[in-house]
């Protein structure tokens, strides 16, 4: 598929090509993990390379237009790897509001001595140029969690490269479809493909992409002999799962625009966190970064305690009171149940718009809210 071609193009085609005399248009699952000694793609044993992966390594690089892509058997998987890559003892700069499990890893990998971590406000860049005095990576996401943050990729990169520093850019929340971190300096992207890339809640993969062209050799090395790799049918279904995201995601982030404006009109409601709206303290950076629109979270501040949150997200029909986020399906949480996201207010809850209609996901809410919550409130 040509560069030039737009990214809506791209994700439907991309990683397919004809296939030997057959000519099947999509791609063929391939299982086996044996090859007879001699093949024309010197192929030898599964845990190295086969052709699913390669296929979906291609569409990867392809989309965030990375010299190369690795896939791995989850998004940890990925995270995990670039993080292993740095040296004993490297310093790791990282955004405060990280991916829990994000946070997780780099706390045990910090107890173990194998790194010291530092999180930061990705969005304070004065503090991301403190933080970044002799680190070795600065790790950022796309879009904060779950307060939907938007940190300046750009200007975040030229600050970790003036301190000797690799950029990582988690790009699971908003795709290739909305921010193209490497074309705005990173050095690195990871995805957990289990979200809006499968987009059906019916697989874990994770991705690496980049433009440093001697990290690929050490990953593969790394996913090889740690032996943590994805599997054939889940890369299968992400290749599949790919072709429609431009359409699941247009539609995602329209509707999350809808309810982020709707729900903002509600006495019940007390804030709301999109990056679309003129109100969102980085909507500047937002506007400049996310070209074709805002993302599909958004999450909202309701006017009462923890246990009537809880009881909103357990009142609904259409949306499924769940972890995750990027599927077909609305999904609702009350985030600050985690151990670990205890800064997040008691009464917020992260919303993950899926592609049903916008209007009944918008009535669905307002019903659960009104039974949640008391009369008069709503
Ligand atoms: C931003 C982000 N990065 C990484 C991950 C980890 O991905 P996985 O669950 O595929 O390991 C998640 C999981 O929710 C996530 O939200």
């Amino acid at each position: 598929m040509p560069r030039k071609a737009n990214l809506a193009t791209r994700v439907v085609h991309a990683g397919n090509g004809p296939d030997g005399p057959s000519g099947t248009l999509v791609p063929p699952l391939q299982m086996s993990v044996v090859y007879s000694h001699g093949n024309s793609r010197a192929y030898s044993y599964g845990r190295d390379h086969n052709e699913n992966w390669e296929r979906l390594e291609g569409a990867l690089a392809d989309l965030e237009e990375g010299q190369g892509a690795l896939i791995f058997g989850s998004g940890m998987a990925a995270i995990s790897a670039v993080l292993e890559s740095c040296g004993s003892g490297a310093k790791v700069v990282a955004a405060q509001d990280s991916y829990i499990g994000t946070r997780e890893l780099l706390s045990h990998l910090t107890a173990g001595g194998r790194c010291s971590a530092e999180l930061v406000d990705a969005t304070d860049l004065a503090a991301v140029r403190r933080a970044c005095q002799g680190a070795a990576l600065l790790l950022i996401e796309s879009l904060g969690n779950p307060l939907l943050t938007v940190p300046d990729i750009e200007r975040c990169a030229e600050i970790a490269h003036q301190a000797g520093a690799v950029i990582v850019v988690d790009n699971t929340f908003t795709t290739p479809l909305l921010v193209q971190p490497l074309r705005l300096g990173a050095d690195v992207v990871v995805h957990s493909l289990s979200k809006h890339i499968g987009g059906h809640s019916d697989l874990m993969l994770g991705a690496v992409i980049t433009n440093i062209s001697d990290l690929l050799p050490k990953l593969r090395y790394h996913r090889s002999n740690s032996g943590a790799i994805p599997g054939q049918l889940e890369t299968w279904l992400a290749l599949r799962g790919m072709r429609t995201l431009d359409v699941r995601l247009r539609r995602q982030t329209e509707s999350a625009a809808f309810l982020a404006a709707r729900l903002g009109e509600s006495p019940a409601v007390t804030r709301i966190h999109y990056p679309g709206l003129a109100d969102h303290p980085q909507h500047a950076v937002a506007l400049r970064q996310m070209t074709r629109g805002f993302g599909a979270m958004l999450a909202v501040e309701l006017d009462c305690d923890a246990d009537t949150a809880e009881r909103v997200c357990g009142s609904t029909r259409i949306w499924t009171n769940a972890t995750s986020l990027g599927s077909v399906e609305s999904l609702l949480e009350r985030r600050a149940r985690w151990a670990g996201e205890e800064h997040v207010p008691d009464n917020l809850l992260r919303l993950s718009v899926g592609v049903e209609d916008a209007h009944d996901l918008l009535q669905d809410l307002t019903q659960a809210i009104a039974l949640a919550l008391p009369a008069g409130a709503v």
